[in-house]
């Protein structure tokens, strides 16, 4: 299905291209082309969606057709069009670049780039030795024909056995194997959630988590959580599950992303009785759980709570180990499961076998990977923070107890501005408004320490350079794709 972008629809998003800052030197047609690669690199414009035929958008811009013309035949030499006669122009990924996992483009050679958008570390050096015990496994299952929709047994008793062991009994029937959280996530959703149904998250939220959502045309309500002390106002949380009702609430207590605030015991139990005399199923996503910091206690799982079946729990190797794995997990029920697996099957019939037995070996080792990555989260963390107090000291955070992520109140309403400054001088940043609906949280800022400590320190340098200099010049709306954020 392609979906259509009409000439004035167009012509909105394009805004003032024609009198952007350095234009002079360029002619018109080249501005136009210039600023539609500008919104397909920020994600304004969609992949494969078709442009107005040349004469609407001519009459739309109210220039000649020769110019609309021309600034196409240049998107199409660039890779950002291709074309059939009579059938129209569609909107293309240039060989050049690809799409970042924050849903933004860059270029295949951006090497020097510091990326902030993405809060995951590089692989654990266990991850070689493990891959090398897991081919030794493989004979093992060659004979058969390789799908397992609920996840290889050996898989799914390692990760129930975590369960158990975090004090959540859980038996291998109870977990199904996915590939990747954000997977498992867009499973439950399929399952749970009728299309248009009303869903509570809190703000801010994971944003991949936002648009599996949206893909479920999802009515979004937020609980807003606040900078400091616990994050999650219990009585306003409890008060929009008992008054809102919504079908689902999806939370992430431990180690928020993007805040890295810890639910406390007692909200967590209190939520799993309102949700449950409320008739709201909650969504827990545990992605940070194994990354607490500071020695801090992590209380118990929220599933731990639950006596109706009422707690679906997601997770996965992503964070503490390799997001490359792609393996994740749900934790339900063990009908729940099995209704699961029957989805899934429609959808990537079951998860990669050598993968699967990758993690096997990952989750032996867990205690002596886990350990070195909180030593180096926390080493890293340290030092955005002493960055960001000497560099940038009017901001304000708070210091995160685990994670990988923390959450900036910057010094104005200033984030998009800002994330594209920075892309200039090599900076790649999440804005504050990704994490949230409609706009808003233009004054705050995600800050991953998932990158050595010295990247966070040149990054921050970087950053304080550009955010003086954004008092003093008005940015122009849109960028070259090699620097969009
Ligand atoms: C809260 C949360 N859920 C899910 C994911 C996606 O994880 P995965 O790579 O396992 O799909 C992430 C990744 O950043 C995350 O932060």
């Amino acid at each position: 299905m392609t979906s259509q972008v009409r000439g004035a629809q167009l012509a909105r998003l394009l805004g003032q291209w024609h009198s952007l800052p350095g234009r002079r030197r360029s002619p018109d047609y080249a501005a136009l082309a210039a600023a539609v690669r500008g919104l397909l690199a920020d994600g304004r414009l969609p992949l494969g969606v078709r442009l107005p035929a040349e004469r609407e958008l001519a009459q739309a811009l109210r220039i000649s057709r020769t110019t609309v013309t021309a600034a196409y035949r240049q998107l199409r030499e660039s890779g950002h069009l291709a074309s059939r006669r009579g059938a129209g122009s569609w909107t293309m990924l240039p060989g050049t670049h690809r799409v970042t996992s924050s849903g933004l483009w860059t270029p295949l050679d951006d090497l020097d780039m510091i990326d902030l958008g993405v809060a995951a570390l590089s692989a654990p050096p266990q991850l070689l030795s493990a891959a090398r015990a897991a081919t030794e496994d493989l004979p093992r299952y060659l004979g058969g024909a390789g799908y397992h929709p609920t996840g290889i047994v050996e898989l799914r008793e390692a990760v129930a056995e975590a369960y158990t062991a975090r004090g959540l009994p859980t038996s291998a029937d109870q977990i199904m194997v996915t590939s990747g959280t954000q997977h498992a996530l867009d499973l439950v959703l399929r399952l749970a959630l009728a299309p248009g149904a009303s869903v509570l998250v809190e703000s801010p939220t994971y944003p991949n988590a936002l648009a599996a959502l949206a893909a479920r045309r999802a009515r979004i309500t937020t609980h807003g959580l606040a900078l400091d002390g616990a994050g999650w106002d219990a009585e306003l949380l409890l008060g929009s599950i008992r008054q809102g009702r919504p079908k689902l609430a999806y939370l992430i207590p431990d180690f928020q992303n993007p805040t890295g605030h810890l639910m406390p015991a007692d909200l967590r139990e209190r939520v799993v009785a309102a949700a449950h005399a409320a008739g709201t199923d909650l969504v827990v996503d545990e992605s940070f759980v194994d990354l607490p910091l500071d020695a801090t206690p992590v209380p118990p799982a929220v599933a731990s709570f639950d006596r109706h079946s009422r707690v679906i729990s997601i997770g996965g190797m992503s964070k503490p180990y390799w997001g490359g794995l792609r393996i994740g997990w749900v934790r339900a029920s063990a009908p729940q499961v099995q209704r699961l697996a029957a989805a899934r099957v429609g959808v990537d019939m079951s998860s990669p076998v050598l993968d699967q037995l990758v993690a096997v070996h990952l989750l032996a080792e867990a205690p002596a990977i886990v350990a070195d990555r909180r030593a180096q989260l926390t080493a890293q963390r340290d030092a955005l923070l002493g960055a960001l107090a000497s560099r940038l000291p009017d901001w304000r955070v708070c210091v995160p107890r685990g994670g990988v992520t923390l959450w900036a109140e910057l010094d104005g309403p200033i984030s998009s501005a800002l994330a594209r400054a920075a892309e200039e001088v090599g900076v790649r940043l999440a804005p504050g408004p990704r994490f949230g609906l409609d706009g808003t949280l233009e004054r705050f800022l995600r800050l991953p320490f998932t990158l050595p400590a010295a990247d966070l320190v040149e990054a921050v340098d970087r950053i304080a350079a550009v955010r003086y200099g954004l008092d003093r010049a008005a940015r122009p709306q849109w960028r070259e794709p090699a620097v969009i954020a």
